[in-house]
């Protein structure tokens, strides 16, 4: 089978506009337990842009394939696979997989089957985000429904996801963003995720919503700002609360309040989903993860975040867009490959 495919590959590291190009190469056909791929879909996320960067803990063999997570269809298996068949769609359960190409032949052991009922931006987008806000739901504090968490960047992917989640098990979600014009907007969109209340950076630093008793405090924070932000959010956890951080998106460390640390007692934390994935490839906890997940895809109670699809060619104003200094992007870029 000759096929050929095209692949956004970089040799060195440098800004994705200027290091990454759009290259044919032949694809060979898959082996004893090998997969051959159609890729359909694949996102780019801020840790695509960073690995491409250079800024990123994994560092990839050169030339490199960009791109971490992807939905596609098997078109061709090895003689020996057994838990995927031509015809289903594949996500990926390893990293660093190169996924920005329209045909990639995988080890059978890297890739899972989805149903087709997955939608193919939710497919495309389910092992970073929606895994990340679903761990970090459910290992660092025992939540019951009616409790609360809070958390800035609220409007990012993973913030979407953690509405979401927080909706279908009944818990509080208090969502922390930057003031923009669109604010109206952006609230009432959040909200229709399952946000029970998204204030400003300024708004939080006066509210009362704690206070009033009608809400309790949040037991566990998420943070993927850090500077101030870090800091505003974690003064409002309850006694013995959590804070997770996952992202640094401001760039600035994360500074603790002495006050909330000696009396109430709170911890501060640190997660990894790819640390989390290694670590569990194969356990029970990660299939009752993608189960649980896949079912509220499949009953349209949890979306994929706000994007756009782009064609593979217009790659660079996506890369370059999806990762500004500035911040404001609005939505996640997803690559689509599926014509
Ligand atoms: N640790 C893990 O395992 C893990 C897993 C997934 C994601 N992450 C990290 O989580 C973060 C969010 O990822 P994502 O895919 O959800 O991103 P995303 O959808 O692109 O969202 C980016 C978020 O960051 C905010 N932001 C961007 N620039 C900012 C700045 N200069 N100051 C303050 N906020 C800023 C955005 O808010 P505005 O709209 O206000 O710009 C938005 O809320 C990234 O750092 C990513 O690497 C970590």
């Amino acid at each position: 089978m000759a096929i050929v495919a095209k692949s956004l590959k970089y040799t060195k590291h440098g800004e994705p506009q200027d290091v990454l190009e759009l290259v044919e190469q032949k694809i060979e056909s898959p082996q004893a337990k090998q997969v051959l791929v159609k890729i359909l879909a694949a996102p780019i996320n801020p840790a695509d842009i960073n690995t491409i960067q250079g800024k990123y803990p994994v560092k990839p063999k050169f030339p490199a394939v960009a791109g971490n997570e992807f939905v596609g269809e098997v078109i061709c298996v090895g003689d020996e696979v057994k838990s995927v068949e031509t015809g289903q769609h594949v996500v990926p359960l390893a990293t660093g997989l190169g996924t920005w190409t329209t045909h990639a032949v995988y080890q059978e052991d890297q890739v899972m089957a989805v149903s087709k009922n997955v939608g193919l931006a939710e497919a495309a987008t389910i092992t970073v985000n929606p895994c990340t806000a679903y761990r970090m739901l459910k290992d660092f504090v025992q939540l019951k429904p009616g409790d609360t968490v809070i958390q800035n960047g609220a409007n990012s992917a993973v913030g979407q996801a953690v509405h979401q989640l927080c909706r279908a098990w009944g818990i509080n979600s208090i969502g922390i963003v930057r003031n923009r014009p669109e604010i109206e907007e952006l609230k009432q969109m959040l909200q229709c995720l399952g946000a029970t209340a998204i204030l400003t950076e300024e708004e939080i630093r006066t509210s009362d919503i704690f206070k009033t008793g009608k809400l309790k405090r949040p037991k566990l924070a998420f943070n993927c700002v850090g500077g101030k932000s870090a800091t505003e959010v974690s003064r409002h956890l309850d006694n013995s609360g959590v804070m997770v951080t996952y992202g640094g998106m401001s760039r600035e460390p994360v500074t603790v309040a002495t006050g909330p640390l000696i009396f109430k007692d709170i911890a501060f934390r640190g997660f990894w989903m790819t640390r989390w994935s290694k670590e569990n490839y194969d356990t029970p906890e990660r299939k009752q993860m993608f189960k649980d997940l896949c079912d509220l895809m499949e009953q349209g109670k949890f979306v994929a975040p706000v994007h756009e699809m782009v064609p593979l060619d217009k790659f660079k104003d996506a890369a370059a867009a999806a990762l500004s200094f500035k911040g404001f992007t609005g939505k996640k870029f997803i690559l689509d490959m599926s014509k």
